[in-house]
């Protein structure tokens, strides 16, 4: 399956996301849970060198809680301070400060040596589309914190929101462009619904859906489905179609509808908490 995506929003998004760079300490990324590498960009890593970083595992909700530790290990022994989040029902979201001033003490302790005083640690949320860039700072910051309005100099233009006396945030996220060389990766990207379902073959991403099911949670679509999981892909699709009733305005099979169904389920995490990445 071949992917599509748009090289003068990459250009763009990498000069602006360069930008604000230098205006920050930390830097906040959040990937997808349920696919912790596959929904980063890795090019962060060069751009927010230097910098204190964190990585938010958002939608952890949707995923297995068993990968989410691991993956958590495997950030936190390269490096990263890590939280795992549900930012949509706010679920971890009182680690977070904790974690920032814990990934920021350093700055903050020579800081204070130094004699200076009423700097805040400046933090960027970034991550590529649909992660839950805009969730996370509604929830974590959007109603309970002052926005700082614009200051003079390096700020000029830019809109902080003072999370408290010790960090500001920057109210706009930072957009990261996922990494479509790897068809894998494109996969997971599809299957997560970060990908426009326009361009998608809806039928053929069921397909991969199941194999990659089957393989990974065995028992979970006999278990929804009441399938047998021993046939071909295609096949379970189609039995997929019958025991759900999909059926077209001829009363045909409508498999269509059926690969609709299944990844919506999947999406909306009705197939369970599943993770399709692991660590290896
Ligand atoms: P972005 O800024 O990174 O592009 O992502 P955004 O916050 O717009 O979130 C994308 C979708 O992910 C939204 O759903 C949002 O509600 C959902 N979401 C964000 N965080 C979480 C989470 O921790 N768990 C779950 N399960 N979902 C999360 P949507 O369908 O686009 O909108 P809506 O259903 O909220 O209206």
């Amino acid at each position: 399956m071949n992917f599509q995506w748009y090289p003068g929003h990459m250009t763009k998004a990498k000069r602006q996301m360069q930008e604000d760079m230098k205006l920050i300490d930390l830097v906040i990324e959040l990937v997808d849970a349920r696919i912790p590498l596959s929904s980063r960009n890795p090019d962060i890593d060069d751009l927010g060198k230097n910098k204190y970083r964190l990585i938010l595992m958002n939608k952890s909700d949707l995923a297995d809680r068993k990968q989410t530790e691991a993956w958590s290990s495997y950030f936190r022994s390269r490096g990263f301070f890590v939280v795992c989040l549900d930012a949509r029902s706010k679920n971890g979201m009182k680690n977070v400060t904790d974690v920032i001033m814990e990934a920021c003490k350093e700055k903050m302790e020579r800081d204070r040596k130094r004699g200076i005083k009423n700097r805040p640690v400046r933090a960027m949320v970034v991550g590529i589309p649909n992660v839950g860039k805009s969730t996370f700072i509604n929830s974590y910051a959007g109603k309970a914190c002052a926005k700082t309005g614009n200051k003079p100099g390096v700020t000029k233009g830019k809109q902080w929101i003072r999370l408290n006396k010790n960090v500001e945030l920057l109210d706009t996220p930072g957009i990261l462009w996922p990494k479509f060389e790897d068809q894998m990766v494109g996969l997971r990207l599809a299957l997560i619904g970060s990908i426009k379902d326009e361009i998608l073959n809806t039928d053929e991403l069921a397909i991969e859906l199941i194999h990659i099911l089957t393989g990974m949670y065995p028992g979970v679509l006999k278990d929804r489905y009441g399938v047998d999981e021993e046939q071909k892909d295609t096949d379970i699709l189609c039995e997929i179609a019958e025991k759900r009733n999909c059926l077209s305005k001829g009363n045909e099979l409508d498999y269509s509808k059926a690969a609709t169904l299944l990844i919506d389920e999947f999406r909306s995490g009705k197939l369970g908490k599943i993770t399709l990445e692991i660590v290896k």
